[in-house]
């Protein structure tokens, strides 16, 4: 089975590093396009891909990960609603706010963009959702509109009964929020990707780039960056923050949103800059792998990238509320003070996984992987099946070269995740 040719022709197609879903993925793929074309040799089969185009658009559709539902994560969606009410409004701005949904999958997220905006008191005028997809059947699943179960997810799902008729086959969005996205195939990776679109003031890139190597991750990123107004937001997935480290980035410092201002100034007050806002640290490694990481010590270990440390709080005999300030710290920006409240909270009470998870995503977002590798594995040793730790384990595997053990890790992720799905379906029934 020529599968390393196929995986390489993947990656230079669509960007997929074979590693990110395992090279067993690939292959199953594989096998069923040969059953359905009746294709007995791989070679053969390798060959008809090289020729037809169509034939590698089939291929891509079965080896996406569409895994989506409306509300993901919820605190981007809450910080989107934030900004478009507070700053854009505010500022006066003329036109709509064009926003941009790549890749939006079966389109749960760019409906929920639209949902969170209506939420907020903007009209359908005041903006205009685009969303884009690799995966055609994909697109015809978001433009019908039509969503059963495992796309409603939490506790929190009031916006079904206000934006969706129940229909025999699950739950029909309402033809208005429907149409308020426009839905394009296209490939983020293709040259020209939407050189005709306006620039958007709003980019949401959530859940692709931990597909791609950091090569094509950067790829990625320059054609984001083409499409984004130079002072507009983007929002990338919870274990992609990273891959922004030495670009012209600041956070929103809003909360577990992973949202990020282009450029150094906000866009509603380019005359002031908070002090604690700033460019997304270097990696120390990114550009030299073979190079050791510089060992930092633990206290303070990033005063050099902080200037502006706000004041650390104390560690209180509450555990779980230490480690929600010190998330709330690292999501704000604050690596100093979030790391300095992990440790502290660590000698107080003992080893924790959420600490040290914490402090790997702080290492992480300074480029420095070995330390955060070494801090994950802490976390997973207590808890072994820390979904997140496990995630972005797999991602700095990935990124080393390791890809063997990044698919071990992964397919662990996966296990927790279903267990985690199962416990909350469990809850939802007794309740
Ligand atoms: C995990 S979903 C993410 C959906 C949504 N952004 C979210 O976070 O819920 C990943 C999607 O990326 C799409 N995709 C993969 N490679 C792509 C590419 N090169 N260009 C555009 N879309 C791509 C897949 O078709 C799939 O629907």
């Amino acid at each position: 089975m020529p599968l390393p040719a196929i995986e390489r022709l993947l990656k230079e197609t669509m960007g997929l590093n074979a590693a990110s879903i395992g090279s067993s993925a690939i292959h199953r793929a594989v096998q069923q396009r040969m059953r359905d074309r009746d294709i007995e040799q791989p070679g053969d089969y390798l060959l008809r891909l090289r020729d037809s185009p169509a034939e590698l658009q089939q291929l891509i559709d079965l080896v996406i990960v569409p895994e989506t539902w409306f509300f993901r994560d919820r605190h981007p969606f809450n910080a989107l609603a934030r900004y478009a009410r507070e700053s854009w409004k505010q500022a006066g701005r003329s036109g709509p706010l064009h926003i941009l949904s790549v890749p939006c999958s079966t389109g749960e997220e760019p409906y929920t963009i639209v949902m969170a905006l209506l939420d907020a008191g903007l009209t359908f005028s005041d903006f205009q959702v685009d969303a884009v997809d690799i995966s055609e059947p994909n697109l015809h699943r978001a433009r019908g509109g039509l969503y059963r179960e495992h796309s409603f997810r939490g506790d929190d799902l009031g916006f079904r009964d206000r934006y969706f008729l129940r229909a025999e086959q699950g739950y029909l969005l309402q033809p208005d929020i429907r149409n308020q996205v426009r839905f394009h195939h296209a490939n983020l990776l293709a040259p020209g990707f939407m050189s005709e679109s306006p620039l958007y003031d709003v980019v949401f890139c959530r859940n692709l780039l931990i597909y791609f190597d950091r090569a094509t991750q950067a790829q990625a990123l320059q054609v984001l960056e083409r499409l984004l107004h130079p002072h507009g937001l983007l929002f990338l997935g919870h274990a992609e923050a990273g891959v922004l480290a030495g670009r012209d980035f600041v956070s929103l410092e809003q909360p577990q949103s992973f949202a990020f201002v282009r450029g150094r100034k906000r866009v509603t007050d380019e005359a002031q800059t908070p002090p604690t806002r700033r460019r997304m640290p270097a990696p120390t490694q990114a550009h030299a792998p073979s190079e050791p990481p510089k060992p930092k010590p633990l206290s303070r270990p990033f005063a050099d990238v902080a200037p502006a440390p706000v004041e650390i709080p104390a560690c209180t005999p509450d555990k779980r509320g230490d480690l929600a300030t010190a998330t709330h710290l690292a999501d704000e920006g604050h690596m100093v003070e979030a790391a300095t409240l992990c440790e502290k909270h660590l000698q107080q009470h003992g080893p924790d996984a959420q600490a040290f998870y914490l402090l790997a995503i702080v290492r992480q977002a300074v480029g420095e992987p070995a330390e955060a590798e070494a801090l994950l594995r802490k976390a997973l040793y207590l808890d072994p099946g820390h979904y997140e730790a496990l995630t972005h384990l797999a991602v700095l595997l990935t990124q080393r070269g390791d890809q063997a053990n990044a698919e071990l890790v992964r397919q662990r992720a996966q296990r927790s995740h279903g267990r985690r799905q199962d416990e909350a379906a469990h809850r939802a029934d007794n309740a």
